[in-house]
């Protein structure tokens, strides 16, 4: 059987995917005439379980076999097609202006501070003079975000708040919260986002901000924009314990047998009962800051958006980072099994966060 895997990145390669064993042909018959069928170009080559491999050792036990072929950006360089990962070096909005329709399962990110770090580009986000044009400027990234993830695709924003340094630039006085998350959730939503969920990023071992005269800071928001109000999610994959005993309950507790967090209900029984996998994932997630030890200093640990991953992308979907720094969704997103597209406007960042993934790739064959 052979089908066209639909959320491929088409300007990067295509693939085809064939189902192994072939019963009564040989695995290389098998390719030729798939080739000829689907018209995949002579200078394909066959990948089994995601490494290139030789005709005549290919075992008939079973394997997923991709046809890859390498087929350049518009106007650039050919891409890296034998791993599961590429990495974009420019404008954001540039480099996704070039990826097709619906290419990519979900994007996670975490935005550029506002006026906080200064990288030296032009085009670099954050370094607007007004926080007005930095959330224009993020809107006009997203809006090709949404352009680029499947229908029911998901965006996941993690966005910290940050305190006004002066009226001009912020618009409220210097020392006021700017309630950056918020502001971009709004603007995101008047652009035709969905605002799904307002996740909070609740870090415990977080370094005291020296405040003296209000509470220390020690979370982060993590937005869910979805590009329709039907949105995929994978519930299964992010259940977490029950935090009490769960309980047998009455039926009638729940207003529908479909509820979520039940597993089980006995026709003809009053009693529902938990589900054994655990309940949906609530939203504050408690992840402690990790420690990166290359040279990007804005980074998240990749444990803290494993979820988002899980939940909108499929295995060997895809994922989207368009402000990928070090590649911290790179490294969540491979150690779950899916593919990984990022994009950073400095070539530093994108050598270091290749050399992060390969190794990640090496810890994991
Ligand atoms: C907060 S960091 C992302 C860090 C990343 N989440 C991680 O954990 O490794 C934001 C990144 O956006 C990049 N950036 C800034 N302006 C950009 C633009 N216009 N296009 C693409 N990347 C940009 C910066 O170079 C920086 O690496």
């Amino acid at each position: 059987m052979i089908m066209k895997t639909p959320n491929v990145l088409s300007v990067t390669y295509w693939m085809y995917e064939a189902v192994l064993p072939c019963y009564d042909i040989s695995v290389k018959e098998c390719y030729e005439g798939c080739r000829q069928m689907m018209g995949i170009p002579p200078e394909a080559q066959p990948y089994l379980n995601g490494h290139l491999c030789d005709w005549n050792h290919i075992p008939l036990s079973g394997g997923r076999l991709e046809f890859v072929v390498p087929c350049g950006r518009k106007g650039g360089e050919p891409l890296p097609h034998n791993t599961p990962f590429s990495l974009f070096t420019g404008d954001s909005l540039d480099v996704l202006s070039q990826f097709d329709d619906g290419s990519v399962d979900c994007c996670v990110t975490s935005p550029p501070y506002f006026n906080l770090r200064r990288y030296g580009n032009l085009q670099e986000i954050g370094k607007e003079e007004t926080l007005a044009e930095y959330i224009q400027n993020l809107v006009r990234v997203f809006r090709e975000v949404k352009r680029v993830i499947r229908d029911d695709g998901t965006c996941w924003i993690v966005i910290g708040d940050q305190y006004s340094r002066s009226l001009k630039s912020a618009g409220v006085l210097k020392g006021n919260l700017m309630q950056l998350p918020d502001r971009l959730a709004m603007a995101l939503v008047a652009d035709g986002w969905n605002y799904r969920q307002e996740n909070i990023w609740d870090k415990p071992n977080r370094h005291p901000d020296g405040a003296r005269c209000r509470p220390s800071s020690c979370t982060e928001k993590i937005l869910m924009m979805t590009k329709s109000s039907k949105n995929y999610y994978d519930i299964d994959s992010v259940r977490v314990p029950y935090v009490t005993n769960p309980r047998v309950k009455k039926r009638s507790d729940y207003s529908t047998y479909d509820h979520p967090e039940i597993g089980s209900n006995s026709i003809g029984s009053k009693l529902v009962y938990p589900h054994p996998d655990g309940k949906n994932i609530r939203n504050v997630w408690r992840v402690n800051v990790g420690h990166y030890a290359g040279s990007h200093k804005a980074t998240f640990p990749p444990e803290l958006i494993e979820p988002c991953i899980r939940c909108s992308a499929p295995r060997n979907g895809i994922v989207l980072d368009c402000f990928s720094g070090a590649a911290s969704t790179g490294v969540a997103a491979l150690n779950n099994g899916r593919r990984y597209v990022g994009i950073d406007l400095y070539e530093e960042y994108n050598k270091e966060a290749e050399r992060r993934l390969r190794d990640v790739l090496r810890g994991l064959i």
